[in-house]
């Protein structure tokens, strides 16, 4: 076999016959033997030496106590996880104080999101900013059944709410917000969120993703999640992958009206999207705050790291409540950003939409983040 071999990543085709999908630079699949018994190595993270600051991790998980409840569980992987998803529920019940029929896990919050997006897509389209994280609604573009309905660009690329409110008109079933968004970071006024909430639920089911309510300064005050017990048509989606550092373990939830639990559970919400590994992480991490505010804290002086060598630099980045900055590269190309990055071996976002000058970076491990901050320079004097 040649070098090249061992750089192709192979799959068996539907009658056991051997097919080239696709190369790897970081030898992420490596085949053995003979080519018709080919086994991969699975890689589960970042190769060493790579700063993978591209999707918003958090690499301090999971938790030591965590990892303990994997292991235990796993060895109950036989068994299907009804008892076990019944104890996360009831947890998440009680700390957000609704019943457990309000709560509804699924395999990440991508699992519910999906079924959201695609329950509202029957009857209209969903109505978003801009730039907000569309990867679950846009399956109803997908599956051909409705489309995203996007607000005009704002300067600050925040979210205007006022406009928002204005364009939901009959052909709207969803109205989506992040907050705070992805990939810009900025967190909205509460105060201003609930106000639109509660008008706009009038007219359309109002999605919140909170995936990184519990990064910012102030979750409790920032969750839409009290709408849901005072009965507005507002479903919050939250998820372990972020702050709890479990985004391989895929485990995610919304809160919501149990009817619109009940009504979305026709497209993909349910049992089958869990897993005992999973559950028994989320179950050990979600009161884990040492862990938590340990995680913060390391957030917090990642963020400030970039902010002060963006700044040394002469850019600039939004004001971020999350473990990602939305940096403005004034007129480099942020794909050419992102592949000169590479070369130093960071991995960070490329262009988003039309976007073409920002670039999303995330908060790794600190030592990640100094990559980052070290190739900063040379990358940018290449390109100037
Ligand atoms: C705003 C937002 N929501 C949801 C998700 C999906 O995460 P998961 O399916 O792992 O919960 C992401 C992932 O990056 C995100 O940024």
């Amino acid at each position: 076999m040649t070098a090249d071999f061992n750089r192709r990543k192979f799959l068996f085709g539907a009658a056991g016959a051997l097919a080239v999908v696709t190369a790897s630079k970081q030898g992420v699949a490596i085949a053995e033997s003979s080519p018709k018994i080919t086994r991969l190595k699975p890689a589960y993270g970042p190769a060493a030496g790579i700063a993978k600051l591209n999707a918003n991790e958090n690499p301090y998980g999971p938790s030591e106590a965590a990892l303990a409840a994997i292991q235990e569980a796993s060895a109950s992987g036989a068994y299907y996880v009804n008892e076990s998803a019944r104890a996360l529920q009831a947890m998440i019940a009680e700390r957000h104080g609704v019943d457990p029929e309000y709560v509804a896990l699924s395999s990440g919050s991508s699992g519910a999101l999906v079924a959201c997006a695609v329950s509202a897509g029957q009857s209209g389209n969903i109505l978003g900013p801009d730039l907000f994280w569309d990867t679950t609604s846009k399956s109803v573009e997908k599956q051909g059944i409705a489309e995203i309905t996007r607000l005009p660009k704002t300067p600050g690329l925040e979210i205007d709410l006022q406009t928002m409110y204005e364009s939901i008109d009959d052909s709207i079933a969803m109205v989506q917000v992040v907050n705070p968004n992805n990939p810009t970071g900025l967190l909205m006024d509460p105060v201003a969120l609930r106000a639109f909430c509660k008008k706009a639920s009038a007219k359309a089911t109002v999605l919140v993703d909170e995936a990184y309510n519990e990064l910012t300064d102030m979750p409790q005050e920032n969750t839409m999640v009290p709408l849901v017990k005072e009965g507005y048509d507002v479903i919050v989606a939250r998820t372990f992958s972020k702050i709890y550092g479990l985004a391989g373990m895929r485990v995610g939830y919304i809160i919501a009206a149990p009817e619109k639990i009940e009504a979305m559970s026709r497209y993909g919400i349910g049992w089958y999207g869990l897993n005992q590994a999973g559950l028994a992480a989320a179950v050990a991490s979600y009161e884990d705050q040492v862990f938590m505010d340990a995680s913060r804290a390391k957030i917090r002086e990642g963020r400030e790291m970039v902010y002060a060598a963006l700044k040394e630099n002469g850019l600039s980045g939004l004001p971020s409540q999350t473990n990602f900055i939305f940096v403005d590269l004034g007129s480099i190309n942020a794909q050419t950003f992102r592949e000169e990055m590479a070369k130093e071996n960071v991995l960070i976002r490329g262009i988003y939409r039309d976007y073409t000058n920002w670039s999303r970076v995330s908060m790794g491990r600190l030592e990640h983040v100094q990559m980052y901050v070290d190739a900063l320079p040379k990358v940018l004097s290449r390109l100037s």
